[in-house]
This record gives C-alpha cells, structure tokens and sequence, in this order.
C-alpha cells in the first residue's frame, strides 16, 4: 500500500489506454483504414503515467514515439486490438478507449495481391466486435471506463446513447464541426459526458492539454469509489 502523493494520486493504479486506427486486410498489399493520429490516445497514457498510473497503451499503426514508462502492445486489425484489451481489461482501475476500431472488416482476404480486371469492384464486409461495448459488459463498480465519440450530427445525443448503450462512466465527445478539432491535428475540443447526462464543454486546446482535462475527470471518479 502506497502513502498517498497530492501529485501522484493514480500511484497503485492500473490503466489501459487503446489508440490509433486499425488497419483491415484486403490482400497482402491492401487494407481498410482511416485517419486516425493515435494523438489523442498517446496524450492520455501519457497523463496518466504523469499521474502515477501504470499504463499499458494498445496502438494500431502510427508514427508516433513510445511515451516514456508505459507498456506499448502494437496491433494491427480490430480483431488483435479486441484481444490485447481483453487481455489487459480485468486488472485495469482505469480504462480509455481512444482508438478508431474500424467498424467493418473484409470478410475474406485474398492470399494474393488482387488483379485488377472489371470497371467496379466490391469488397463485402462484416462487422467487427464492439471493443468497447464488450468490455462495458465485463465492467465492475470499481473501474472507470472512458469511450470517446465522434459525431457530425446531433452531437450529445448520439454520444450520450452510445456512453448508455456501452455502459460507460464517461464519453467524450469530438467536436467536428470546430476548426482545429479531430482526428490528424495537434488540438482538439471536447466535451466530456457523464452517466447522470452532465455535461463539461472543454476549449480548443492542445492534445495534451485536452488529455490532462480528461484525466482529472478520471482521477475525481477514482476519487469517488475509493472514498
Ligand atoms: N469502439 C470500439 N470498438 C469498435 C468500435 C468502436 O472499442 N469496434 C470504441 C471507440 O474506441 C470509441 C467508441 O467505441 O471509444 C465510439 O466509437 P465511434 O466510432 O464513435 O462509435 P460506434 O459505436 O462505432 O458507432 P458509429 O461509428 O456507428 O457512430
Ligand atoms: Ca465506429
């Protein structure tokens, strides 16, 4: 048992932290993606080591450097990053799914690189595992679990029956429709919602900024159980 440190409060904690896109396989040579930075995510394992959590960071393709002090997995398909969260979800105090997990997958892929012949082409797809519902389902009341949403329309509302639908402590919601927001830049602006619907609008501000903002939230609902 640790003396409690003002500057440390998450000392003792353990977080997994899930970040970046996932690539889906076509042939050898394709795949599915999308334009996920993995910025956002990277911030918030890195918050929360500067807080004293031990952080494992789930990472699907990015050019990012390791952050210091914190266990990286890399993964590739949604189907590895649903196994590494697995893996690590039981054990975690905190957990913060920041990752966009493609939502459709191919359902075949082809052993080799696909000729091209025809003027249209289809790939079918199937549904990947919601990581983040799956392991609402396998929650308990003394971990925090953390989803983010991104929405273009009817914003709070959509985010809101997602943190529900999820069984989620907080979603946090990326505002699109503002300049300097979302997936590839160095700022966000986000609004954080809570189980009882309160809402918390953040400014623009820098990805570790916004992470900082994020983790405090956490830590008050650590705060909160371990009271
Ligand atoms: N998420 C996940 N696994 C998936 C899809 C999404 O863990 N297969 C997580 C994301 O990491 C994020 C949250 O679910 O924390 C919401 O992702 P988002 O794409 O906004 O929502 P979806 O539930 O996938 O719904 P939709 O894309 O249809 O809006
Ligand atoms: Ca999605």
């Amino acid at each position: 048992q640790q003396y409690f440190n003002p500057s440390l409060p998450l000392k003792g904690k353990k977080a997994l932290v899930s970040a970046g896109p996932t690539y889906e396989a076509i042939d050898p040579v394709r795949f599915i993606g999308n334009y996920s930075s993995g910025k956002m995510g990277y911030a918030i394992a890195e918050a929360l080591e500067k807080r004293g959590a031990q952080v494992t960071l789930v990472s699907g393709p990015t050019t990012l450097p390791s952050p210091t002090n914190v266990e990286k997995h890399t993964v590739i398909s949604a189907q590895e990053m649903l196994d590494a969260c697995e893996r690590y979800f039981d054990e975690s105090d905190i957990v913060v799914m920041s990752a966009a997990v493609a939502d459709y997958t191919p359902v075949q892929v082809a052993s080799e690189k696909i000729k091209k012949k025809e003027d249209t082409f289809r790939i079918e797809l199937k549904r990947t595992t919601d990581i983040l519902a799956s392991l609402g389902k396998r929650k308990t009341n003394i971990q925090t679990l953390v989803g983010f949403a991104l929405e273009t329309n009817n914003e709070v509302e959509n985010a809101t029956d997602k943190l529900k639908r999820k069984n989620l402590d907080f979603i946090v919601l990326n505002s699109l429709k503002d300049e300097g927001a979302g997936f590839a830049g160095d700022t966000n602006k986000v609004t954080v919602i809570n189980r009882n619907g309160e809402h918390q609008s953040f400014s623009l501000k820098p990805k570790n900024e916004v992470a900082e903002d994020i983790v405090n939230t956490i830590i008050r609902h650590q705060e909160t159980i371990n009271a």
